[in-house]
């Protein structure tokens, strides 16, 4: 019989969905460790994601994302949470083909709230709620279609979600 390889799980879902949070849940009940690529990137770049989408601009964020993602499928065996828009490239995608891919899903008003001022989130300038509701629509389609599960966040604390999401994997 041959071993299960990659994560154990891989979080998607926008921004505001508590992908971090259900992550760290996630990971001390199975007594494993989270792998989270946007700390990933930070960590290769030495610089923060702000940054790099200041510096270098999005696609180059993407393109190091993208490769960050391919390293902890073949690499991780925890949990690995995505950022929100990870789903968006075509690559990272193909990368997540196979995978137990549950889908954090989040309303705007509930992902509103969660990201409060949008520190430290580059695509969250202006109006921050037209600007999640832009990203929600935009995104809804691609999440559902890369996940193998979804579980809905709206209103319900960390704890809950995660435990369902225990259930399933
Ligand atoms: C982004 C989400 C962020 C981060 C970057 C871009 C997005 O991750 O990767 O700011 O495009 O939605 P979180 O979803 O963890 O905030």
């Amino acid at each position: 019989m041959t071993e299960p390889h990659g994560p154990r799980v891989v979080l998607i879902g926008p921004m505001g969905a508590g992908k971090t949070t259900v992550a760290d849940l996630l990971a001390q009940a199975w007594g494993c460790e989270v792998r989270d690529t946007d700390q990933d990137v930070e960590a290769q770049e030495g610089r923060s994601v702000q940054e790099i989408f200041i510096e270098l601009g999005e696609p180059y964020f993407r393109d190091r994302e993208r490769a960050a993602v391919r390293a902890a499928v073949r690499e991780h065996t925890g949990v690995l949470a995505l950022g929100g828009g990870a789903v968006m490239d075509p690559g990272t995608r193909e990368v997540l083909v196979g995978q137990r891919v549950v889908f954090l899903n989040v309303g705007l008003a509930d992902a509103a709230k969660r990201v409060g001022l949008g520190q430290g989130r580059p695509l969250l300038v202006g109006n921050i709620r037209s600007r999640i509701k832009t990203i929600l629509t935009e995104r809804l389609p691609i999440y559902a279609a890369v996940a193998s599960h979804v579980v809905d966040t709206d209103g319900r604390p960390a704890d809950e979600v995660a435990d369902e999401v225990r259930a399933w994997v």
